[in-house]
């Protein structure tokens, strides 16, 4: 407890001294999320992070996020105080694997996740992430194909929705990857008043008994929108702290205790702190990939 009160004492100290700014996403630690100047879903991290004026952008959150601060924000120093801290999801598209498959795919549109590498998101048409996925794919000219990377169930969904066939790719999030339909029947039967909120990552069977699907910014929205005062949540554990935050009088009861991406909690008070001192680890994009990365970007970001 003293620890962090120090730490995080320290962190605001420095952050002024060194001009920065801090991000962080729902899904870090509860006391990681209490330094952040900003917190919220990846979309929103993105528009943090090219509307900025700090001058250090220290990202607590996973590599790829960082990597696309330093697409929008290439004068900024941008900080990720845990450097190994990686999305396996991102990992199962390389630029070489997507070469190969939009040969297969002449004419496509090729729409990424932005949980992709920048040399991914660089061999991309047009980025997109949970929030606005749906509304950038129905953007699309009608008479090209569509191949969404490298989320299955997220472009799953999104075909759903928009009535487009999609090319698909076969990629996952091995977090919300672990969480079954049985897990989420299991809790409806102990809260059945509860509204079922799911994150577009799941499996089908879990997106098929949600009340409402959303990114994680959305869900929030929805549970403080909702007349409803339980909730049964579908996504990574370190949400309920907003939830608990920005709805103190509603219940929040996580689907599975196995909802926990390691990648996302190995962002630590210490590390952030050492990131602020030493003004490192740096993300950095090289600038010919920075170039056709930011193209991406700023393509969903006119869209949203
Ligand atoms: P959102 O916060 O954009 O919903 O993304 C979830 C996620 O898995 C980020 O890694
Ligand atoms: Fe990647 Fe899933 Fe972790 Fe998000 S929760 S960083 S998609 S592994």
């Amino acid at each position: 407890e003293d620890k962090i009160r120090y730490l995080s004492e320290e962190i605001k100290r420095l952050k002024k001294e060194r001009r920065a700014v801090i991000l962080s996403h729902v899904y870090q630690r509860p006391e990681v999320q209490e330094i952040a100047d900003f917190v919220g879903d990846s979309l929103g991290l993105s528009q943090q992070a090219a509307k900025t004026d700090a001058e250090v952008i220290v990202f607590c959150g996973v590599h790829f996020m960082a990597e696309s601060a330093a697409i929008l924000s290439p004068d900024k120093i941008v900080l990720l105080p845990e450097i190994k801290a990686g999305c396996p999801m991102a990992d199962m598209v390389t630029v070489e694997a997507l070469r190969e498959r939009k040969k297969e795919i002449p004419g496509a549109t090729v729409v990424c996740y932005v949980n992709t590498s920048a040399a991914v998101k660089a061999e991309s048409d047009v980025c997109c992430t949970s929030a606005n996925a749906v509304k950038i794919v129905s953007s699309l000219p009608e008479d090209r194909p569509v191949l969404f990377i490298p989320d299955e169930n997220l472009g799953q969904y999104v075909a759903r929705q928009t009535g487009r066939k999609i090319h698909l790719w076969e990629g996952y999030c091995n977090t919300h990857d672990k969480l079954f339909a049985e897990d989420v029947l299991a809790a409806r039967e102990a809260h059945p008043n509860a509204l079922v909120l799911v994150h577009p990552e799941c499996r089908p069977e879990v997106i098929d008994l949600a009340d409402a699907v959303a990114s994680t910014t959305g869900m929030i929205r929805f549970a403080r929108e909702s007349d409803a005062r339980e909730f049964i949540v579908c996504t990574e554990a370190g949400i309920l702290h907003q939830f608990r935050k920005q709805c103190p009088d509603k219940e929040f009861y996580l689907a599975s205790d196995k909802l926990i991406c390691p990648n996302m909690k190995a962002t630590t008070l210490e590390k952030v702190h050492r990131a602020l001192v030493t003004l490192e680890p740096r993300v950095t994009v090289p600038p010919e990939i920075r170039e056709r990365a930011l193209r991406s970007l700023e393509r969903m970001l006119a869209v949203t």
